[in-house]
Protein backbone atom coordinates (compact mmCIF):
# COMPACT_ATOMS: atom_id res chain seq x y z
CA UNK A 1 0.00 0.00 0.00
CA UNK A 2 1.65 3.79 -1.32
CA UNK A 3 0.81 7.27 0.59
CA UNK A 4 -0.38 10.14 -0.56
CA UNK A 5 -0.67 13.53 1.93
CA UNK A 6 -2.58 15.98 -0.05
CA UNK A 7 -0.75 19.28 0.83
CA UNK A 8 -2.21 21.83 -2.00
CA UNK A 9 -4.64 23.95 -1.71
CA UNK A 10 -4.16 28.06 -0.67
CA UNK A 11 -4.82 28.00 2.75
CA UNK A 12 -7.07 31.07 2.10
CA UNK A 13 -9.62 30.87 5.19
CA UNK A 14 -6.27 31.35 7.02
CA UNK A 15 -5.55 34.56 5.58
CA UNK A 16 -3.04 36.45 6.37
CA UNK A 17 -1.30 33.62 7.99
CA UNK A 18 -0.79 31.47 4.88
CA UNK A 19 -0.30 34.47 2.08
CA UNK A 20 3.17 33.72 1.79
CA UNK A 21 3.42 30.07 4.13
CA UNK A 22 1.95 26.79 3.12
CA UNK A 23 -0.63 25.95 5.49
CA UNK A 24 0.45 22.71 6.13
CA UNK A 25 3.52 23.84 7.78
CA UNK A 26 1.88 25.96 10.24
CA UNK A 27 2.66 24.82 13.74
CA UNK A 28 0.58 22.92 15.85
CA UNK A 29 2.17 23.15 18.91
CA UNK A 30 5.96 22.09 18.80
CA UNK A 31 5.29 20.37 14.99
CA UNK A 32 4.17 21.48 11.59
CA UNK A 33 0.81 20.35 10.48
CA UNK A 34 2.18 18.42 8.09
CA UNK A 35 3.57 15.59 10.66
CA UNK A 36 0.11 14.90 12.15
CA UNK A 37 -1.15 13.53 8.55
CA UNK A 38 2.09 12.15 8.32
CA UNK A 39 2.25 10.04 11.26
CA UNK A 40 -1.18 8.21 9.99
CA UNK A 41 0.28 6.77 7.17
CA UNK A 42 3.63 5.41 9.29
CA UNK A 43 1.20 4.13 11.96
CA UNK A 44 -0.47 2.26 9.46
CA UNK A 45 3.10 0.72 8.33
CA UNK A 46 3.08 2.35 4.57
CA UNK A 47 6.79 3.29 3.41
CA UNK A 48 6.40 4.70 0.34
CA UNK A 49 4.79 8.03 0.29
CA UNK A 50 3.81 11.26 -2.40
CA UNK A 51 3.54 14.76 -1.05
CA UNK A 52 1.15 16.90 -3.16
CA UNK A 53 1.52 20.26 -3.15
CA UNK A 54 1.65 23.81 -4.96
CA UNK A 55 4.76 24.27 -7.40
CA UNK A 56 5.51 27.20 -4.91
CA UNK A 57 5.53 25.24 -1.69
CA UNK A 58 6.67 21.96 -2.61
CA UNK A 59 9.92 22.88 -2.12
CA UNK A 60 9.75 23.68 1.66
CA UNK A 61 8.59 20.19 1.92
CA UNK A 62 11.47 18.71 0.06
CA UNK A 63 13.96 20.77 2.73
CA UNK A 64 11.67 19.29 5.31
CA UNK A 65 12.17 15.71 4.78
CA UNK A 66 14.15 15.19 1.79
CA UNK A 67 13.74 11.61 0.15
CA UNK A 68 12.78 10.11 3.84
CA UNK A 69 15.48 8.32 3.89
CA UNK A 70 16.41 9.88 8.12
CA UNK A 71 12.63 8.13 8.69
CA UNK A 72 13.48 4.23 7.19
CA UNK A 73 11.35 5.62 4.00
CA UNK A 74 10.87 6.62 0.68
CA UNK A 75 9.31 10.12 0.04
CA UNK A 76 8.12 11.16 -3.32
CA UNK A 77 7.11 15.40 -4.37
CA UNK A 78 4.35 15.87 -6.92
CA UNK A 79 3.42 19.40 -8.03
CA UNK A 80 -0.36 20.39 -8.50
CA UNK A 81 -0.73 23.23 -10.27
CA UNK A 82 -3.83 24.15 -9.47
CA UNK A 83 -5.93 22.91 -6.66
CA UNK A 84 -8.74 21.07 -8.47
CA UNK A 85 -10.20 19.15 -5.50
CA UNK A 86 -9.28 16.05 -3.91
CA UNK A 87 -9.79 13.48 -6.11
CA UNK A 88 -6.96 15.33 -8.40
CA UNK A 89 -4.53 13.32 -6.08
CA UNK A 90 -5.34 10.20 -7.95
CA UNK A 91 -5.10 11.62 -11.34
CA UNK A 92 -1.37 13.33 -10.40
CA UNK A 93 -0.23 10.28 -8.38
CA UNK A 94 -0.84 7.77 -10.90
CA UNK A 95 2.89 6.99 -12.10
CA UNK A 96 3.63 7.13 -8.15
CA UNK A 97 1.04 4.51 -7.70
CA UNK A 98 1.57 2.30 -9.91
CA UNK A 99 -0.41 -0.82 -9.43
CA UNK A 100 -0.38 -0.06 -5.64
CA UNK A 101 -3.79 0.10 -3.63
CA UNK A 102 -3.18 3.49 -1.58
CA UNK A 103 -4.43 5.69 1.05
CA UNK A 104 -5.06 9.57 1.16
CA UNK A 105 -4.59 11.78 4.27
CA UNK A 106 -5.66 15.13 3.93
CA UNK A 107 -2.29 17.70 5.04
CA UNK A 108 -4.60 19.23 7.74
CA UNK A 109 -6.26 16.30 9.20
CA UNK A 110 -5.18 15.58 12.92
CA UNK A 111 -5.88 11.70 14.40
CA UNK A 112 -5.06 10.67 17.89
CA UNK A 113 -6.42 7.64 19.96
CA UNK A 114 -5.23 4.79 21.76
CA UNK A 115 -7.42 2.22 18.81
CA UNK A 116 -5.81 4.26 16.09
CA UNK A 117 -2.78 2.01 14.72
CA UNK A 118 -5.38 -1.42 15.03
CA UNK A 119 -7.72 0.54 13.15
CA UNK A 120 -5.45 1.47 10.02
CA UNK A 121 -4.86 -1.95 10.29
CA UNK A 122 -7.69 -3.57 10.13
CA UNK A 123 -9.01 -0.58 7.43
CA UNK A 124 -5.50 -2.05 5.19
CA UNK A 125 -6.69 -5.89 6.08
CA UNK A 126 -10.51 -5.36 5.03
CA UNK A 127 -10.41 -2.73 2.18
CA UNK A 128 -12.28 -4.33 -1.01
CA UNK A 129 -12.91 -1.33 -3.08
CA UNK A 130 -12.70 1.82 -0.18
CA UNK A 131 -13.10 2.30 3.26
CA UNK A 132 -13.79 5.67 4.99
CA UNK A 133 -14.34 6.43 8.51
CA UNK A 134 -17.39 7.88 10.02
CA UNK A 135 -16.64 10.59 12.84
CA UNK A 136 -19.33 12.27 14.85
CA UNK A 137 -19.07 15.86 15.40
CA UNK A 138 -21.61 18.85 16.61
CA UNK A 139 -22.21 20.48 13.15
CA UNK A 140 -21.82 18.37 10.16
CA UNK A 141 -22.64 20.44 7.69
CA UNK A 142 -19.35 21.65 6.78
CA UNK A 143 -17.94 17.87 5.71
CA UNK A 144 -18.82 15.31 3.69
CA UNK A 145 -21.59 13.39 5.67
CA UNK A 146 -21.99 9.51 6.07
CA UNK A 147 -25.62 7.61 6.61
CA UNK A 148 -25.04 4.23 7.89
CA UNK A 149 -27.51 1.70 8.63
CA UNK A 150 -28.10 -0.56 11.39
CA UNK A 151 -26.05 -3.42 9.57
CA UNK A 152 -23.45 -0.86 9.52
CA UNK A 153 -23.41 -0.40 5.74
CA UNK A 154 -23.05 3.12 4.35
CA UNK A 155 -27.20 4.23 3.45
CA UNK A 156 -25.86 7.59 1.97
CA UNK A 157 -23.12 9.82 1.25
CA UNK A 158 -23.18 14.11 0.85
CA UNK A 159 -20.52 16.78 0.75
CA UNK A 160 -21.32 19.63 2.71
CA UNK A 161 -25.39 18.54 3.20
CA UNK A 162 -27.75 21.80 4.24
CA UNK A 163 -29.49 19.40 6.38
CA UNK A 164 -27.05 16.68 6.74
CA UNK A 165 -28.67 12.95 7.41
CA UNK A 166 -26.21 12.26 10.19
CA UNK A 167 -23.73 13.13 12.77
CA UNK A 168 -20.88 11.65 11.16
CA UNK A 169 -18.36 13.65 9.21
CA UNK A 170 -16.19 11.87 6.72
CA UNK A 171 -12.55 13.01 7.46
CA UNK A 172 -9.79 12.73 5.28
CA UNK A 173 -8.37 9.64 5.60
CA UNK A 174 -9.33 7.31 3.03
CA UNK A 175 -8.10 3.56 1.73
CA UNK A 176 -9.02 2.34 -2.05
CA UNK A 177 -8.09 -0.42 -4.05
CA UNK A 178 -5.89 0.14 -7.25
CA UNK A 179 -8.71 1.14 -9.27
CA UNK A 180 -9.66 4.18 -7.78
CA UNK A 181 -7.32 5.77 -10.60
CA UNK A 182 -9.73 4.82 -12.96
CA UNK A 183 -12.35 6.24 -11.11
CA UNK A 184 -10.83 9.56 -10.13
CA UNK A 185 -10.43 10.59 -13.87
CA UNK A 186 -14.09 9.72 -14.71
CA UNK A 187 -15.47 12.06 -12.08
CA UNK A 188 -16.90 15.65 -13.69
CA UNK A 189 -16.31 18.74 -11.33
CA UNK A 190 -18.73 19.23 -8.56
CA UNK A 191 -20.92 22.85 -8.55
CA UNK A 192 -17.77 24.03 -6.41
CA UNK A 193 -15.80 23.45 -9.33
CA UNK A 194 -14.17 20.77 -7.69
CA UNK A 195 -13.10 16.91 -8.25
CA UNK A 196 -14.98 15.81 -5.01
CA UNK A 197 -13.66 12.73 -3.18
CA UNK A 198 -17.11 12.20 -2.05
CA UNK A 199 -18.29 11.53 -6.14
CA UNK A 200 -15.85 8.34 -5.73
CA UNK A 201 -16.79 7.09 -2.65
CA UNK A 202 -20.33 7.10 -4.29
CA UNK A 203 -19.19 5.32 -6.88
CA UNK A 204 -17.86 2.65 -4.67
CA UNK A 205 -21.25 2.65 -2.52
CA UNK A 206 -23.32 2.32 -5.85
CA UNK A 207 -21.07 -1.22 -6.69
CA UNK A 208 -21.27 -2.26 -3.15
CA UNK A 209 -17.80 -1.78 -2.06
CA UNK A 210 -17.59 0.99 0.47
CA UNK A 211 -17.22 -0.06 4.18
CA UNK A 212 -17.37 2.70 6.56
CA UNK A 213 -15.40 1.94 10.36
CA UNK A 214 -17.41 4.31 13.10
CA UNK A 215 -14.48 6.75 15.14
CA UNK A 216 -15.95 6.03 18.35
CA UNK A 217 -15.41 8.79 21.95
CA UNK A 218 -11.63 7.13 22.25
CA UNK A 219 -10.71 8.56 18.95
CA UNK A 220 -10.45 12.17 18.33
CA UNK A 221 -10.19 13.77 14.94
CA UNK A 222 -9.39 17.74 13.88
CA UNK A 223 -9.16 19.03 10.83
CA UNK A 224 -7.42 22.62 10.97
CA UNK A 225 -9.44 25.09 8.76
CA UNK A 226 -9.53 28.20 10.53
CA UNK A 227 -7.64 30.20 13.34
CA UNK A 228 -9.68 29.00 16.21
CA UNK A 229 -9.38 25.19 15.27
CA UNK A 230 -5.54 25.62 14.89
CA UNK A 231 -5.45 26.86 18.05
CA UNK A 232 -7.55 24.22 19.42
CA UNK A 233 -5.33 21.24 17.84
CA UNK A 234 -2.33 23.08 19.24
CA UNK A 235 -3.97 23.32 22.88
CA UNK A 236 -4.76 19.65 22.51
CA UNK A 237 -1.71 18.12 21.68
CA UNK A 238 0.29 20.71 24.05
CA UNK A 239 -2.09 19.12 27.12
CA UNK A 240 -1.55 15.78 26.20
CA UNK A 241 2.36 15.64 25.72
CA UNK A 242 2.50 17.96 28.68
CA UNK A 243 0.69 15.87 30.76
CA UNK A 244 1.38 12.39 29.75
CA UNK A 245 5.10 12.81 28.99
CA UNK A 246 4.47 11.02 25.23
CA UNK A 247 4.51 12.58 22.02
CA UNK A 248 1.78 12.70 19.92
CA UNK A 249 2.93 12.45 15.96
CA UNK A 250 6.55 12.09 16.54
CA UNK A 251 7.42 10.91 13.26
CA UNK A 252 11.23 9.29 14.38
CA UNK A 253 9.84 7.75 17.03
CA UNK A 254 7.04 5.85 15.14
CA UNK A 255 9.28 4.74 12.39
CA UNK A 256 11.55 3.35 15.20
CA UNK A 257 8.88 1.28 16.38
CA UNK A 258 7.64 0.00 13.20
CA UNK A 259 11.43 -0.59 13.15
CA UNK A 260 12.10 1.43 9.51
CA UNK A 261 14.97 3.16 11.34
CA UNK A 262 17.18 1.55 14.31
CA UNK A 263 18.51 3.00 17.56
CA UNK A 264 21.84 4.13 15.70
CA UNK A 265 19.04 6.51 13.64
CA UNK A 266 17.11 7.38 16.19
CA UNK A 267 20.07 9.11 18.37
CA UNK A 268 21.04 10.77 15.22
CA UNK A 269 17.75 12.52 15.14
CA UNK A 270 17.58 12.76 18.80
CA UNK A 271 21.28 14.79 18.72
CA UNK A 272 20.56 16.45 15.73
CA UNK A 273 17.43 18.00 17.67
CA UNK A 274 19.19 18.15 21.05
CA UNK A 275 18.45 21.92 21.89
CA UNK A 276 14.71 20.96 22.05
CA UNK A 277 12.27 19.39 24.26
CA UNK A 278 11.89 17.34 21.05
CA UNK A 279 15.15 16.31 20.45
CA UNK A 280 15.89 15.59 24.33
CA UNK A 281 12.39 13.42 24.03
CA UNK A 282 13.61 10.83 20.89
CA UNK A 283 16.92 10.59 23.54
CA UNK A 284 14.87 9.90 26.80
CA UNK A 285 13.37 7.22 24.36
CA UNK A 286 16.67 5.23 23.69
CA UNK A 287 17.91 5.31 27.39
CA UNK A 288 14.23 4.38 29.34
CA UNK A 289 13.39 1.61 26.49
CA UNK A 290 16.88 0.49 25.48
CA UNK A 291 19.11 1.01 28.64
CA UNK A 292 23.04 0.48 28.19
C1 LIG B 1 -12.82 17.77 2.34
C2 LIG B 1 -13.83 16.74 1.80
C3 LIG B 1 -14.88 16.43 2.87
C4 LIG B 1 -14.20 15.96 4.15
C5 LIG B 1 -13.16 17.02 4.62
C6 LIG B 1 -12.34 16.50 5.80
O1 LIG B 1 -13.44 19.01 2.51
O2 LIG B 1 -14.41 17.26 0.61
O3 LIG B 1 -15.73 15.41 2.38
O4 LIG B 1 -15.17 15.76 5.15
O5 LIG B 1 -12.25 17.33 3.56
O6 LIG B 1 -11.41 17.44 6.25
P1 LIG B 1 -12.66 20.37 2.17
O7 LIG B 1 -11.48 20.42 3.09
O8 LIG B 1 -12.26 20.28 0.73
O9 LIG B 1 -13.65 21.46 2.42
Amino acid sequence: MKGIVLAGGRGTRLYPLTVSVSKQLLPIYDKPLIYYPLSVLLLAGIREILIISTPEDLPSYQRLFGDGSRLGIRMEYQVQETPRGLADAFILGESFIGGDDVCLVLGDNLFYGQGLSSMLAKAIRECRGATIFGCPVADPSHFGVVEIDLNGEVRSLEEKPQKPRSRYAVPGLYFYQNDVVKLAKQVRPSPRGELEITAINETYRQQGRLQVAKMGRGMIWLDTGTPQTMLQAGCFVEAVQSKLGLYIACLEEIAWRRGFIGDKELYEAGKRLEMTDYGRYLLRLLQEERPQ
